[in-house]
């Protein structure tokens, strides 16, 4: 399985991985990505019918801020201003 977040440091909200892979991505008022699974947390298996979509999200994200693991990601959730 896969499981994947975005790297919202690193994101410069260019559009392309919400435009590619809908039903995983969308964006925050500032424009900046994250996984709508699992609110970013990278801890939700990816549906096995969206593989396709996240791969093509991954190779055309331009600040490879789109982080694909195969294990759940135990992360904190920081939320500096
Ligand atoms: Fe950001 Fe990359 Fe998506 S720059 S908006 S994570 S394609």
């Amino acid at each position: 399985s896969l499981y994947t977040y975005v790297n919202q440091d690193t994101c410069i909200a260019c559009g392309a991985c919400g435009a590619t892979a809908p039903d995983i991505f969308d964006y925050d008022e500032m424009g900046v990505a994250f996984n709508v699974i699992d609110d970013n947390k990278g801890v939700a298996k990816i549906p096995h019918h969206l593989t396709e979509d996240l791969e093509d999200a991954f190779d055309g994200c331009p600040t490879e801020s789109i982080n694909i693991t195969n294990q759940p990601l135990y992360k904190m959730a920081l939320k500096d201003d």
